[in-house]
């Protein structure tokens, strides 16, 4: 297959042009304070809409005129032409040869016969996929669907990892005020037993459902953790005498009945016992990370219905379209990815968090962390040339307020700078006022406290104003000037969960174009798995295998023998 190579940014005058003006900015002292007092509207000329987000990126580290040469740079590394690649099936995921095609998961059902790549009109199987599970949804949520001994689903417990697991559980946390079928839904994806065990406690085996999701149904932890839900569902049943253990045929229609399946391998699913009209589809054009919105999400289909799938989908579509058809300068999508190389190759930043003021999305830093880092975390480019500046920097957050008791220290007074999203919305489904006080109001002012503190700082006069003593007061001294964009939503809706997802897909994708990295492969976690299929058989007994090991393995292995107690 042809490559085409990627533009090198860090050769054009775009690049050039914008490091200038970084000198410049330098130069001149970056003082935001200064900046909001010269230019009365730089609130106004940095903040935008995308559907119902208001984003603000005036406490970011630019000015009005550094938008026009994020532009530049998007253009003149062919930002347009990529995305209009990856929208229309082209194999950009050169490495796996494949397309990346996450944005027609969330095409409207109109646009069927639109889009045929490979041969396969696109959105129709999405959509006809789509269907089936909403009819299923549907089963289960109305009771028509049982379990074996004919009792209504009441817990769909998910067992996948990465994509499988992170997106879905992301939003099923998210979204929980929106659980009206009286169905609730668990996750498990460690393969350390302890997480099976934790996470089947007190579950009824006759009103649960188990879906085993896996994009390639081979993955170690998700089939080692299924076999083990089967044999605890099967155990389980026996013993309430619900079926008979001697009788084969009354196992495998338990395992009908609780067991179902997600994956693009639907022979695997059929070797593992589960009805293959049970098993919903989706595509090698599908990143595992970039998944939550195909079959990836039945559990949230079943949770929250068909209806409020689709809602989430079409937030995740208003973004696509936002992307693509916005002009660069307004366009709040691709100017967050270049802000983000901005911040990582410019100010040399290495991290960047993301701290949500919703406890609902609390799953969310960790769902981007797969997202970004697996996407971004390369050293090559997409041709196989070494990548020519910093990439992937590390994601990681917490939600407000409970990270300001615990790191905000660093952010505010650390000796690095760590630009960070705050995610609000204006509106709470649990209102509730502690005397004269709405503790939402008081939870936003906090969201707006901490971004006003890391923009502005305090300064040493200020602190002596204040009558502390003079040796006290460096340590009591804000910087000030430390970036914060501000994504301010209306609720936290299906729909805003949807939109939230596609805005931050897509500044992986502009932040990968830039750095010129194949976003959508993740060799990197291949040496691993194959180096724990080797040093298995060392820790219990194989001692060739052990001889192989280097010596601080051998030692730790050599340690575990000596100290299990079975
Ligand atoms: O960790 C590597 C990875 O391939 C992820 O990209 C993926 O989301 C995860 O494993 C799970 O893979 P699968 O869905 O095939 O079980």
């Amino acid at each position: 297959m042809a490559i085409n190579p990627p533009v090198d940014a860090t050769k054009t005058p775009e690049w050039a042009a914008l490091q200038q003006h970084f000198d410049q900015l330098q130069d001149e002292c970056i003082n935001l304070k200064q900046w909001f007092a010269d230019d009365p509207e730089r609130a106004e000329k940095l903040s935008f809409e995308l559907g119902d987000l208001h984003i603000d990126l005036s406490k970011d580290l630019i000015k009005p005129e550094t938008l026009k040469l994020f532009a530049d740079l998007a253009k003149a590394v062919h930002l347009p032409e990529r995305t209009k690649d990856m929208y229309s099936g082209v194999h950009i995921n050169n490495t796996e040869d494949r397309a990346v095609l996450h944005t027609a998961l969330r095409r409207p059902a109109e646009e069927a016969g639109s889009l045929i790549v490979d041969g396969q009109d696109v959105v129709k199987d999405v959509r006809d996929t789509l269907k089936r599970i909403y009819d299923f949804a549907d089963k289960v949520r109305s009771g028509e669907w049982t379990g074996v001994t004919g009792k209504k689903i009441e817990t769909v417990v998910n067992i996948g990892i990465g994509g499988s697991d992170l997106g879905p559980v992301m939003v099923y946390e998210a979204l929980k005020p929106y659980a009206d079928a009286g169905i609730a839904a668990r996750y498990i994806s460690n393969i350390d037993p302890n997480d099976l065990a934790e996470k089947t406690k007190g579950l009824d085996p006759e009103t649960t459902l188990f879906i085993v999701v896996s994009k390639t149904f081979t993955t170690l932890e998700t089939l080692t953790n299924a076999r083990e839900a089967r044999t605890w569902l099967l155990n389980e049943l026996n013993a309430k005498g619900a079926i008979n253990d001697d009788s084969a045929d009354q196992k495998a229609e338990a395992v009908r009945k609780h067991f179902i399946a997600v994956s693009t391998n639907l022979e695997k699913v059929a070797e593992f016992g589960i009805d293959p009209d049970n098993a919903f589809g989706f595509w090698n054009w599908v990143g595992g990370r970039y998944s939550v919105d195909s079959a990836v999400g039945t559990s949230l289909a079943i949770v929250y219905g068909p209806g409020r799938f689709e809602e989430f989908l079409s937030g995740f579509h208003a973004v696509d379209k936002y992307f693509a058809e916005t002009d660069y300068e307004k366009n709040v999508v691709v100017l967050m990815g270049m802000m983000n190389v901005w911040y990582r190759n410019f100010f040399k930043a290495a991290s960047h968090a993301v701290l949500p003021y919703d406890q609902y999305l609390h799953r969310f830093p960790a769902y981007l962390q797969q997202l970004t880092m697996e996407s971004n975390g390369k050293s090559v480019r997409w041709d196989g040339t070494p990548v020519t500046t910093e990439t992937g920097e590390i994601f990681w957050g917490e939600p407000g307020t409970n990270g300001q008791h615990a790191f905000y220290q660093l952010i505010h007074q650390g000796t690095q700078l760590i630009p960070a999203d705050f995610i609000a919305f204006a509106n709470t489904p649990n209102p509730y006022k502690d005397g004269d006080q709405d503790v939402h109001e008081l939870f936003l002012g906090n969201f707006l406290a901490q971004t006003k503190a890391l923009a502005f700082g305090k300064t040493a006069d200020e602190v002596r104003a204040e009558g502390t003593p003079e040796e006290i007061v460096p340590a009591r001294v804000f910087s000030g000037n430390r970036p914060t964009t501000s994504i301010f939503g209306v609720s936290l809706t299906p729909f805003a969960v949807g939109e939230l997802i596609a805005l931050y897909e897509q500044i992986t994708f502009v932040e990968g174009t830039v750095w010129g990295i194949d976003s959508f492969d993740q060799w990197g976690v291949e040496l691993g798995k194959q180096l724990a299929k080797e040093i298995t058989p060392a820790i219990s007994q194989d001692d060739n295998a052990l001889a192989e090991q280097d010596a601080s393995t051998q030692a730790l292995i050599r340690f575990y023998r000596a100290k299990r107690e079975f």
